[in-house]
């Protein structure tokens, strides 16, 4: 079932978004080389926590941390590490998720860690356009699939390709609710979109071949062939005057983007 959220959740589902773009912002800024992403999980920790608001990722199917920090070639689900240190010229994927008055919010974000190689920068760019395209399908009447095709046609022109082991998902009173959204496939298909509905669209895209392995650890998802890997993430409510993106950040991240 698709559960369709009243005008009072959406709000409060805007403040548990707002928290998490917040997050994001201060955790961007941090982004340095010499950084540990450890560092960066205790930051979002902090500020999560100060806000009374709750890590959605933090014991999840037992992970271990509040952020998921992914660098170059892995696509997400990285676990933070005091040993795992940012160097110049690496990209970083930061997935945030916390839960304020019973609703959730989940984004993420690639940048680079000082200057990044001309292919980094059109990835990165690519694939947040992809999420952008895919947000401008979101509106009463469309469907799921509109999504993922937005996504996938942006993503191939530029012969980048689309992650399919993993989706995007319907969000509200938990992090993941009914509908999975695919970042590809045709158009027209799957539910129909209606207001009140939220949804977490999350568009991973690899420079090289879609394929991907999870690594021993469990969790931390890794491109097959090597190459860099992006991943942008917002959560968006449909409603009846367009997409409202209830993660939008107040001050924009990755200046140096
Ligand atoms: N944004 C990711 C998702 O929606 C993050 C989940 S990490 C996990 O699935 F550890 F919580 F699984
Ligand atoms: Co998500």
């Amino acid at each position: 079932m698709i559960v369709c959220r009243s005008a009072v959740e959406l709000e409060q589902m805007r403040e548990a978004g707002r928290l998490v773009g917040e997050v994001l912002t201060e955790l961007a800024a941090h982004v340095a080389p010499g950084v540990t992403t450890a560092d960066l999980d205790a930051m979002a920790e902090a500020r999560i926590m100060k806000a009374g608001a709750t890590p959605a990722f933090k014991g999840y199917h037992g992970y271990p941390a509040t952020i998921c920090a992914s660098i170059n070639d892995e696509v997400i689900h990285g676990i933070p590490s005091g040993r795992r240190v940012l160097n110049e010229g690496d990209v970083i994927s930061i997935d945030v998720g916390a839960a304020l008055g019973g609703y959730f919010g989940d984004s993420a974000l690639t940048l680079p860690v000082g200057g990044a190689s001309e292919q980094a920068a059109t990835l990165l760019r690519v694939t947040e356009e992809s999420l952008y395209k895919a947000i401008e399908c979101v509106r009463p009447g469309g469907r799921i699939s509109d999504i993922g095709h937005a996504i996938q046609q942006h993503v191939e022109a530029y012969g980048f390709s689309v992650v399919r082991e993993f989706v995007g998902h319907g969000i509200g009173q938990k992090m993941h609710e009914e509908p999975q959204v695919p970042n590809y496939g045709e158009r027209g298909r799957g539910p129909r979109l209606a207001e009140g509905m939220v949804l977490a669209i999350e568009p991973m895209v690899n420079a090289g071949k879609a394929s991907v392995k999870v690594l021993a650890d469990g969790w931390t998802a890794v491109t097959a062939d090597g190459g860099l890997s992006a991943h942008f993430e917002h959560t968006v409510a449909v409603t009846a005057n367009g997409p409202w993106i209830l993660t939008a950040r107040e001050v924009p991240v990755g200046a140096r983007r």
